[in-house]
């Protein structure tokens, strides 16, 4: 019931932002050490930690070349947990009592790495361990992902449809304004006929008089 809520409010945080990924917890299911850098002490403290965050220690990690395998309600899971997409620094270490701890490996832990449908991501280093890793709500976020840019594409196929909108426009208006530009220039045309008619017909009319003043035009006989 609470976990329906959370991941509908995620989906929600999702739409909003995409960055938002509510507690998607990573759980360690088996780790096999092959090495330990401790020379004198017998048993290793193997620690997993996150930057920032607390130390997760293992305490049946004890020996190496051995597999531990893991069913994720034990004390100290989950391991960790990612708040959004971002990755975060994380590694194996183990004490020292003398010196600083050693390091078996210090990697980006990224949600995306849980690439498997069963939300299970390996991490290997040479001579140093085999880990893996459960994380099923980091693959569900993946898909939700890939509904958030398809959301992406939505909006820029509605882009599309705007820009097209526009050309059309662009192209009426132009074939209109041309149409206009005809029409104006044959009625132009027209009225400058009509005003060379009526000035040559005035032009007739003023020979006409000439013609009549002096008495040669053809009515002077009439008269
Ligand atoms: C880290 O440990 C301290 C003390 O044990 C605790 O108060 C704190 O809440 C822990 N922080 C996290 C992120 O678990
Ligand atoms: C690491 O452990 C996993 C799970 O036990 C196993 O499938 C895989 O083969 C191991 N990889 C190596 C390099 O040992």
């Amino acid at each position: 019931m609470a976990s329906r809520w959370n991941s509908r409010v995620s989906i929600i945080l999702l739409f909003c932002f995409p960055e938002v990924l509510l507690s998607a917890v990573v759980t360690l299911h088996s780790l096999e050490i092959y090495t330990t850098h401790e020379l004198l002490a017998s048993t290793p403290t193997v620690y997993f930690r996150c930057s920032g965050e607390n130390k997760t220690y293992l305490p049946d990690v004890t020996k190496k070349n051995t597999l531990y395998t893991f069913r994720g309600e034990e004390s100290f899971q989950p391991l960790m947990k990612f708040e959004s997409t971002k990755c975060k620094r994380c590694g194996f270490y183990e004490e020292d009592r003398i010196t600083s701890d050693d390091v078996f490996d210090e990697w980006e832990f990224c949600p995306s790495d849980f690439k498997s449908d069963d939300g299970r991501y390996i991490r290997t280093k040479d001579k140093e361990f085999n880990a893996t890793f459960l994380c099923p709500e980091c693959v569900k976020k993946g898909t939700l992902e890939s509904s958030d840019t398809a959301l992406h594409e939505k909006g820029n196929g509605m882009h599309w449809s705007v820009k097209l909108i526009i050309a059309i426009s662009v192209v009426a208006s132009t074939v209109l304004l041309i149409i206009g530009l005809i029409v104006a220039y044959k009625y132009w045309l027209k009225r400058k006929r009509q005003h060379e008619q009526a000035r040559f017909l005035k032009l007739f009319e003023d020979t006409d008089e000439i013609e009549d003043e002096l008495g040669i035009g053809p009515l002077s006989d009439s008269i």
